[in-house]
C-alpha cells in the first residue's frame, strides 16, 4: 500500500488563492439572513387578535361625529338617547304625498276609520284584481288561507300543516274589524305577514279593503 502524500489533498497554498473569498460563503450568508427574516416574520403572526387599532394611514371621513342606524345619540335634545327617531305621527313617504288625505286610517282619537273611497263597481273590481295579484299567493283567491305558498310549504315541511291562516271571509273577528284595520295590516303587515305598503299604492289598498268586504259578505 503506497502512502499518499498529504500535500496532494490540501488546498493550493498560493497566497492569492488563500485570500480570495470562498465562492460558497457569500450565498450561505444570504440564505442565513433570509431564513432569519422569514422566521422573524412567522414569529410575529401567531394568529392572535391584536388589541391595537389597525394602521389606518388614509382617514378619508371614517372618523367623524355621526349617528349610524341603531346607535345611541348623546344629543341633549334626544331625551331617550335613541339615534333613530320615530317619525312624527302622520309622516308620509315623499312619493305618497299626492295621496296624503287617503293615507289616514285612524282618526284623531286613535279609532280606525271607515273606507274613505266610495264602493264603486270599478274600485271593487280593482280591489279584486289587486287582491288576486298580491294577497292570493298566501290567502288564496277566496281568502280562506289555502294559497300556493302554504300548499308548497306543506310539501317541503309537514309541520306547515299545523299553520293556518285566518279565513279572511269567514272569521267573525275580522268581519267585525274596521276598514282602517285592514288598511293598517296591508300597509304594515302583521305577525308573519309581510308589509305591502311599499308595493301597493294608497288608493289600491282601500280598493282591496272593499274587496275584503265582498269576500266577507258571502258568510253573512
Ligand atoms: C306572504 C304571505 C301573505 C301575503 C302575500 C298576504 N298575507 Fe295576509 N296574512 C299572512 C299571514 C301569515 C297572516 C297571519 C298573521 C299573523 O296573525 O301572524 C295574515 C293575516 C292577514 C289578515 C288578518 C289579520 C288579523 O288580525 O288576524 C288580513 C286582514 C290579511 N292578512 C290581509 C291581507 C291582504 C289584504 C293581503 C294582500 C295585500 C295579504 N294579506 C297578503 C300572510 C300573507
Amino acid at each position: 500500500m503506497t502512502a499518499v502524500p498529504i500535500s496532494t489533498c490540501s488546498r493550493p497554498t498560493d497566497p492569492r488563492n488563500a485570500r480570495e473569498p470562498s465562492p460558497v460563503r457569500r450565498p450561505r450568508l444570504l440564505v442565513a439572513v433570509c431564513v432569519g427574516l422569514i422566521a422573524l416574520s412567522f414569529g410575529s403572526c401567531r394568529g392572535g387578535i391584536s388589541e391595537k387599532p389597525p394602521i389606518h394611514p388614509v382617514l378619508d371621513m371614517d372618523f367623524q361625529p355621526k349617528v349610524k342606524a341603531q346607535m345611541a345619540s348623546d344629543f341633549p335634545g334626544f331625551a331617550d338617547q335613541r339615534g333613530m327617531r320615530t317619525p312624527p305621527a302622520g309622516t308620509l313617504a315623499s312619493d305618497a304625498l299626492g295621496e296624503a288625505p287617503l293615507h289616514v286610517f285612524k282618526d284623531a282619537a286613535g279609532n280606525y276609520v271607515s273606507n274613505p273611497l266610495p264602493a264603486t263597481r270599478d274600485d271593487v273590481l280593482r280591489g279584486q284584481e289587486r287582491f288576486n295579484v298580491y294577497c292570493s299567493a298566501c290567502h288564496d283567491r277566496s281568502g280562506a288561507g289555502q294559497g300556493l305558498v302554504l300548499q308548497r310549504a306543506r310539501v317541503s315541511s309537514p309541520a306547515a300543516f299545523n299553520y293556518l291562516l285566518p279565513d279572511l271571509g269567514a272569521e267573525p273577528r275580522l268581519r267585525d274589524s274596521a276598514d282602517g284595520y285592514f288598511y293598517e295590516v296591508i300597509t304594515q303587515g302583521k305577525g308573519t305577514m309581510p308589509a305591502y305598503g311599499h308595493q301597493i299604492p294608497v288608493r289600491d289598498r282601500w280598493c282591496i279593503v272593499h274587496y275584503l268586504r265582498v269576500l266577507q259578505a258571502r258568510f253573512q
